[in-house]
């Protein structure tokens, strides 16, 4: 790397800590910590990068596209260069202004009159996994709720056809893919080895469920709004980006209002309240935990001077517990609305495009659950999923005590 310097500014100071360590993947805290208070920006060694974990510096990397591009890829491997881990996406890893016609398109086929037409479809879906849960009383919430009730409306949606566990292996690598190229992402590449030709046909043309907008995503590029030969890789990135997203956040949520029963009491008293309860979880656990960018050209940036055409590390997760930003930011409370605040959808020009999707799902399959229970109850103590770059959780034990 170049540590050439333009001005007087002081490099970022080093941080000897690896964010991707399995210790820190199961329990981020100190990790977050040490990332904020170190500086602004920081240098981690072991992978030759940087990374920022405080809000407003997070916000400002993941915004402004023309210091910190996402042409090299919104993984730490660089897509651009030899020896690169994961492939590209053409919507995620493009700049303004070619991602701006990409975007205007995608946003034309999942508009809000379009998403709010699949309200009646995710509430009727809703209701079956809640009665079944709930009849069982004593559940694994993660398999049985959540993947459950995300794994049939999603795919429905999308009209994509895929056995659910191969959805799970499929989004642990891609997620491991975002980060290092570690034992994680070694593990999980074997796991999907038998299922990836499977996996390519399943976003190809002849796959697509007609009335899915995965159909509409083709339908689009025949009419010229997206280059030749990207529709695949336009619904693979849909693939990538919405299914595990929205379980771990919907995990969290009932994770957290099993374990905060003054939360939980307010939540019954208020139903609408869970509208802000998922976007608290999604505060305190952000699912997909960073997100890269590579510096363009040396720079100077809060008062530290860059490297051009390095890798920085957004941390999200970090970011949406900063002190400076939230206060008491550990707590979880579902009377703050952190709605469009927190970071966990990202922010600029790449804010996530299905938050609504996902939003309309929290809803639906939490409020079913709401409104047939009137307690949440730990059964066991939670476990994390080792992912490099994903906070969800392996298993959740719940009670489910009917109302
Ligand atoms: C709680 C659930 C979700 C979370 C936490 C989440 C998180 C994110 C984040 C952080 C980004 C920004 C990436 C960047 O700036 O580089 C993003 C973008 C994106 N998300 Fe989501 N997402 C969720 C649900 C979904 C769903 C349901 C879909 C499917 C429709 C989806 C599709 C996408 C796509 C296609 C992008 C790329 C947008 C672009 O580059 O313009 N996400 N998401």
């Amino acid at each position: 790397m170049s540590t050439a310097s333009m001005t007087t500014a002081k490099a970022p100071p080093v941080l000897d800590v690896d964010p991707f360590s399995d210790e820190n993947i199961a329990d981020p805290t100190a990790f977050h910590t040490a990332l904020r208070e170190t500086g602004p920006v920081v240098f981690i060694e072991k992978y030759d990068m940087y990374a920022v974990g405080r809000y407003d510096e997070v916000k400002t990397v993941m915004s402004d596209y023309q210091r910190f591009t996402s042409t090299g890829g919104i993984g730490m491997s660089d897509i651009r260069k030899p020896g690169a881990w994961r492939t590209p996406s053409p919507i995620t890893e493009i700049d303004p202004p070619r991602h701006t016609g990409v975007r205007g398109a995608m946003t034309k086929i999942l508009s809000p009159i379009v998403i709010r037409k699949w309200r009646e479809h995710f509430s009727e879906e809703a209701e079956v996994v809640a009665d079944r849960v709930v009849a069982k009383g004593e559940i694994e919430a993660v398999t049985e709720l959540v993947e459950a009730y995300v794994l049939k409306v999603f795919p429905d949606v999308l009209g994509v056809d895929m056995p659910r566990k191969d959805f799970i292996a499929i989004g642990e690598m891609n997620f491991n893919q975002i980060g290092p190229n570690n034992e994680n992402l070694q593990k999980s590449l074997k796991r999907v080895e038998p299922i990836l030709d499977a996996y390519q046909k399943s976003f190809q043309r002849e796959s697509m469920i007609p009335g899915g907008f995965g159909e509409k995503i083709f339908l689009a590029e025949d009419a010229g709004e997206f280059e030749k030969g990207t529709a695949g890789v336009q619904v693979r990135s849909f693939l990538r980006a919405g299914v595990d997203t929205t379980i771990a956040g919907i995990g969290h949520t009932l994770n957290l209002l099993a374990q905060n029963p003054g939360e939980w009491a307010k939540v019954k008293a208020a139903p609408a309240k869970i509208r802000t309860a998922f976007e608290e979880a999604l505060r305190l656990h952000s699912p997909s935990q960073v997100m890269f960018r590579t510096t363009s050209a040396p720079l100077e940036f809060a008062g530290l001077s860059l490297a051009g055409d390095v890798k920085i590390g957004n941390f999200m997760g970090a970011a949406n517990r900063d002190p400076r930003k939230f206060e008491d930011p550990d707590r979880f409370d579902v009377d703050r609305d952190v709605t469009g605040v927190h970071l966990a959808f990202g922010t600029g020009p790449h804010v996530c495009i299905g938050q609504m999707i996902a939003r309309l799902e929290a809803e639906c399959i939490l409020g079913a659950i709401v409104r047939r229970v009137k307690a949440i109850e730990p059964a066991g103590d939670p476990e994390y999923r080792i992912v490099n770059t994903l906070r969800t959780l392996e298993r959740l034990p719940l009670r489910l005590v009917p109302a």
